[in-house]
């Protein structure tokens, strides 16, 4: 049995929850879902984006869903305090193609790892007296590159992949950038299998739409990965099939890459793909191989299909008969 915190959020993020969790509850694995409230609507409810309650649940869980939030100025982010009090420092981006989806590049399989825990989003900002000037602090540290550095090879290796790329801009972020960079190639020397490289991440934003099919893996901090992964999502058919797993030593938690999408919540015609191969790659996290794999296999067969589709990839269904097309699909295999 395993025990897995969900939290659905605002916006499209309860809709794509639902459709997650009746895949995962047509699996022939126990689960107990423990629902946890964030986000703007637990906000007014509850008078704070994450009550203690909901990183506690994540704590005691085996891992954690996350759907999406909406964004409250003024209020420090409730998935990056989850990100940061479950120390899960390595956001793991799959940029996948499908057939059947109609897309810039059609054989596209590499994955962007973003550095979760520091970088632009330490959210150490102030401004002067004056309220002339604003501050944000670029905090990069050596553990923390180390780690993700070193996760990433790790990845590569376990995935059977030739190459890690290191994204930065330490041409400029002399400091910061620097020793990332530095400590890219201190640590690729444990690895003297996995080619390396590394690129500005200004170059790297151009190369993603001229070749990105010459990439395995690709590592950087915190802001540049947040970018350049939307960036990638949008090679490969959008933000709706687009997952993610924060991973650490201890905690996952998953979640789709998109946000709440407000222009499009509440007529439950949002894609639950993202979410649903955000659940799968949850498997992948607590052993389950076996079912991670066929949730993919059925998520290929329902796209390649075209038979179901939400209105993103051209169709006209319900978030709800995507997901049952992915149950039918897994009955079939
Ligand atoms: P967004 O990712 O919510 O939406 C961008 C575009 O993609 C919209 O046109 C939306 O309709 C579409 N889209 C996203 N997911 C989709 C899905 N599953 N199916 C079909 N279409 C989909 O980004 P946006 O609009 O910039 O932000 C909306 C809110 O979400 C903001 O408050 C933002 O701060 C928040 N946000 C939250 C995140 C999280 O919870 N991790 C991540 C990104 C944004
Ligand atoms: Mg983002």
């Amino acid at each position: 049995m395993y025990k897995i915190t969900t939290i659905g959020g605002d916006g499209i993020g309860p809709e794509v929850m639902e459709g997650a969790l009746t895949v995962l509850e047509s699996l022939d694995i126990n689960f107990d879902f423990i629902e946890a409230e964030a986000g703007k609507k637990c906000l007014e409810k509850n008078g704070k984006t994450i009550p203690e309650e909901t990183i506690k649940s994540a704590k005691k869980s085996d891992a954690t869903l996350f759907g999406a939030i909406t964004t409250v100025s003024n209020e420090k982010s409730p998935i990056i305090a989850l990100r940061k009090n479950l120390d899960v420092y390595g956001n793991l981006r799959p940029v996948k193609s499908f057939e059947g989806i109609s897309c810039l590049y059609p054989n596209l399989d590499f994955y962007i790892v973003r550095e979760n825990t520091e970088g632009l989003y330490s959210e150490i900002e102030y401004c002067s007296e004056d309220e002339r000037t604003a501050v944000s602090h670029r905090v990069i540290t050596k553990k923390s590159s180390e780690k993700i550095i070193d996760f990433t090879f790790k990845q590569a290796i376990e995935n059977k992949r030739e190459k890690v790329t290191c994204v930065h801009k330490a041409n400029v972020l002399k400091k910061t950038d620097g020793l990332f960079k530095e400590i890219f190639y201190k640590v690729a020397k444990k690895y003297p299998n996995i080619k390396t490289e590394d690129y500005y991440v200004d170059a790297m934003a151009m190369y993603l739409v001229q070749r990105p099919e010459d990439f395995d893996y690709i590592v950087t901090t915190n802001l540049f990965g947040d970018i350049l992964s939307d960036e990638a999502a949008g090679l490969v058919g959008g933000l709706g099939l687009a997952p993610s797993g924060n991973i650490g030593d201890k905690y996952g938690l998953f979640e789709p890459v998109h946000g709440s999408a407000p222009d499009i919540a509440g007529r439950n015609i949002s894609n639950p793909i993202a979410m649903i191969l955000s659940s799968g790659m949850m498997l992948d996290f607590l052993n389950e191989k076996y079912y991670a794999n066929q949730i993919r296999i059925a998520i290929e067969n329902v796209l390649k299909k075209r038979k179901i589709a939400t209105p993103d990839l051209g169709g006209t269904n319900k978030t709800i008969e995507l997901a049952n097309a992915v149950v039918d699909e897994l009955k079939k295999l």
